[in-house]
């Protein structure tokens, strides 16, 4: 099983950016919990980070041909990119929308997500635990039960 960790604009900030909002712990970091996780879960993951709309999209498109999921924090693109929400319905994986901070106690602009409706599940403000959640969700939904 492949999973596909995709990290939206101002994610390479982590650990600088905000720290009391998003935490210390960088995105190398974040991505390393991941595979730990993935390895014990025994699925494969493949991570990319953009601060470019474009390029979301396109490796969005690309994972219809090549993932079984994703694991999607679209940074602030969450909150009106009508460009990255056809995107992610346009593709057959499906995709986990994270927030390591809770958007829904935030400023009143990050309460919406446009990518909602096209996503499996929302996980929020878990911090990089969000991703984690994520990522088991996913496979719980993906792997057949016995
Ligand atoms: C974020 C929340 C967004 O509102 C913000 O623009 C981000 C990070 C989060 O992970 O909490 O860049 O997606």
């Amino acid at each position: 099983m492949r999973i596909l960790i995709l990290h939206g604009p101002n994610l390479n900030r982590l650990g600088k950016r905000e720290p009391a909002v998003y935490g210390s712990t960088t995105l190398a970091q974040v991505d390393d919990q991941i595979r730990t996780l993935a390895m014990e879960l025994g699925v494969e993951t493949r991570h990319f980070q953009s601060n470019h709309e474009g390029a979301l999209i396109d490796v969005l498109h690309a994972a219809d041909d090549d993932c079984d999921g994703i694991v999607f924090n679209p940074g602030a693109f969450t909150h009106y990119s009508y460009a990255i929400r056809d995107a992610v319905a346009s593709i057959r994986p499906p995709v986990v929308e994270v927030h390591l901070s809770d958007i829904h106690t935030r400023e009143a602009w990050r309460r919406v997500s446009v990518v909602a409706e096209v996503c499996v599940a929302q996980i929020v403000g878990r911090g990089p635990a969000s991703y984690l959640d994520g990522l088991r969700l996913l496979v719980e939904r993906l792997r057949p039960t016995a």
